[in-house]
């Protein structure tokens, strides 16, 4: 059942780059534009749509708040990320016009479920990006899309997450479509590069023994912060959340621009820091900054571990471990960015001696509040 594999977290990262694929089979047509029919929300009422509310929990979340960046450049329909147990105890602002996004791997997650029916009272349309095929948030939703991850068994969630972004991103993108909004070019362009992306993540895990390698150094530390900015903020809270829950370990993940707002304050000598670095084309703006940022935290002694773009040369010099990634738009690199943070995770808790699959006071699905 593990196929090989000593734990079901290493055979779903390594099914990951199929998981992506599955996840886009039958949704691209002959013509290069999205087919997503199962939506049954009548594209005309998409069109009408004036605001998106994400809600999720844990790793979902995180998928979410990528996927607001995506969805507002693609579409400019103001977009908001919530955690479910806060939304479903809030007041939230919805009507017929807002769509709420529940993402969720399990399709049981109480809080999650609680949220979506809070915003169905309201009269808001209630699309989930789900797993599990025939749960009960898709049941209760308006319109599912299916992540065709398959069984995902391990408690961390890697596939799930690679595959919620895929939905999250087509349904951006469709959006985008329905609406004519940007629609030309550039979104065009972004589906033939999310069709590229199950075989980018392959190369990705081809390059990953290094990745091990480090960890186990790492093994008897006691705390990892990860930086990011833009979609790389998720990222690196992705990063952080793995960590903890796999290696017991104290990890943070921070936006890079907050750095000098306090957690700089943190930086030790051979403090372990993980730097996402956003994609040197196109946004050398915030390449620049994050680049300063690696600089000014390697100064304070900091062992920096830069997670960077293949041929990206300005981080070399400031990097004590250095982790590449295939080029990728900025909007989608969170799909190869994420997965050398979770072979980072599984290799610290095997070499600390815990439970990968089963991580301690943890469920696979939380259907209690
Ligand atoms: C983290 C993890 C959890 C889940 C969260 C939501 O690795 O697995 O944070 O992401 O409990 O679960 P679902 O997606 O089933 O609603």
């Amino acid at each position: 059942e593990k196929g090989g594999y000593d734990y079901f977290m290493l055979k779903e990262i390594a099914e990951q780059p199929k998981a992506v694929a599955d996840t886009l089979l039958g949704r691209i047509d002959a013509a290069g534009a999205l087919s997503l029919d199962e939506l049954r929300i009548p594209d005309a009422e998409l069109r009408e749509t004036d605001k998106v509310v994400i809600v999720a929990c844990g790793t979902a979340f995180h998928a979410g708040l990528i996927a607001k960046y995506a969805i507002e450049h693609w579409t400019r329909i103001p977009c908001e990320v919530e955690l479910a147990s806060e939304f479903r105890y809030r007041d939230p602002i919805l009507g017929a016009r807002t769509l709420v996004v529940a993402i969720s791997q399990s399709g049981e997650t109480m809080d999650t479920l609680m949220a979506l029916r809070h915003a169905r009272e309201q009269g808001a349309k209630v699309l989930a990006i789900c797993n599990t095929n025939g749960s009960t948030i898709p049941r209760e939703s308006d319109a599912v899309l299916y992540t065709h991850a398959g069984p995902e068994v391990a408690v961390a969630s890697t596939k799930a997450f690679l595959t919620q972004l895929v939905a999250c991103y087509l349904v951006a993108l469709y959006l985008g479509q329905v609406r004519g909004t940007k629609w030309g070019d550039e979104i065009h362009a972004v589906i033939r590069e999310l069709a590229r992306s199950a075989e980018k993540v392959e190369r990705v895990l081809e390059t990953m023994e290094p990745v091990r390698a480090l960890a186990r150094t790492l093994a008897d530390k006691n705390t990892v912060l990860f930086l990011g900015r833009h979609v790389g903020y998720p990222v690196a809270l992705e990063g952080a959340l793995k960590l903890k829950e796999l290696a017991y370990m104290h990890a943070e993940g921070f936006a890079a621009g907050e750095l000098k707002h306090g957690p700089i304050a943190l930086i030790e000598q051979d403090l372990p820091v993980v730097v996402v670095a956003p994609s040197p084309r196109g946004r050398s703006v915030l390449h620049d900054k994050i680049v300063s940022n690696i600089q000014e935290i390697r100064a304070r002694g900091a062992r920096t571990i830069v997670i960077a773009e293949e041929g990206d040369e300005t981080v070399v010099p400031y990097a004590d471990h250095l982790i590449r990634i295939p080029e990728t738009p900025t909007l989608l690199q969170p799909l190869v960015a994420t997965v050398p943070l979770q072979v980072f995770a599984c290799e610290l808790a095997t070499a600390r001696g815990n439970e990968v699959d089963q991580p301690r006071n943890l469920a696979k699905s939380v259907t209690v509040e």
